[in-house]
């Protein structure tokens, strides 16, 4: 009898960030894969006995292929195995989950999901900066600053370079420079405001607040590195240093 595999959203780092319906499935299994966006806490709630497969992908450095890990996936699920597939944010946010889906359910192997916190929204409540707002921004779009074998980013700018969006750029730190010049181009003022966070809801997390026209240089003097978002946008006018819970503490008493 084949096993399942449980696409598994870990959240953005801070464990408390799991849903129940993810910390269940990742206890039921037997077998978990994971990436290298999943924290150590987050790993350590694997139920006793449970076998480890690390697949991290680094940025320019793929551990294991893609197309091996579907197959380590479909071999486990076949031995009879529960499996967790456990990756950072949200499985279907930039994050393969549908592919991997795809491969397993062509090969007959059961499938079950369980969402995740993506960066986005963790970042957004770690800092308070909201990703919508009214009067500021009502819509947001999540967009990759990456490309695969570093091909040129041909986003459509135009579309992106929205004053009433707030933009959302995962995997962007390599192509700032470009995505910045890409929405000046079309018009978004070089004045918008910017947050970078990396590590966002960790202990290790870092903010950097900066405009567009001075993102790029900004970026590479405060050295930030991947796993790191930008949101820009007016909304970013509203960050005051502190994460809102802690504002809201005080505000409360
Ligand atoms: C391959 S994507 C995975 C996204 C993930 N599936 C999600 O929903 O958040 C990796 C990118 O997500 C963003 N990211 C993931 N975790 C993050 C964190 N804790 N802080 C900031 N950015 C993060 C970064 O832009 C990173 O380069």
């Amino acid at each position: 009898m084949s096993g399942k595999v449980f696409l598994i959203g870990a959240g953005p780092g801070n464990p408390e960030l799991m849903t129940l319906r993810a910390l269940r499935m990742l206890q039921d299994a037997d077998v978990v894969v994971y990436d290298r966006l999943v924290s150590d806490e987050i790993l350590a709630m694997h139920a006793d006995g449970a076998r480890l497969i690390p697949v991290g992908k680094a940025p320019k450095c793929h551990t294991v292929p893609q197309d091996r890990i579907n197959e380590i996936l479909l071999e486990e699920a076949r031995a009879g195995h529960t499996v967790a597939r456990l990756k950072g944010g949200d499985p279907m946010i930039f994050g393969r989950g549908s592919e991997e889906a795809a491969y397993l359910t062509a090969h007959g192997i059961a499938v079950e999901y369980a969402p995740g916190i993506t960066a986005a929204q963790g970042a957004s409540c770690s800092t308070g900066v909201p990703l919508t707002h009214r009067g500021l921004a009502t819509s947001v779009q999540y967009v990759t600053g990456h490309r695969q074998a570093d091909k040129v980013l041909d986003l459509d700018w135009k579309r992106l370079a929205d004053p009433d969006t707030t933009l959302v750029v995962y995997m962007g730190v390599a192509n700032i420079g470009q995505i910045a010049i890409g929405l000046m181009t079309e018009n978004l003022p070089g004045s918008t405001p910017v947050l970078a966070v990396g590590k966002a809801t960790t202990p290790d997390e870092r903010r950097l607040v900066s405009r567009l026209d001075h993102l790029a240089a900004d970026v590479r003097e405060a050295d930030l590195k991947a796993p790191t978002l930008f949101i820009i946008g007016k909304v970013v006018s509203l960050y005051a240093e502190r994460p809102v819970d802690q504002i809201l503490e005080q505000a409360h008493g």
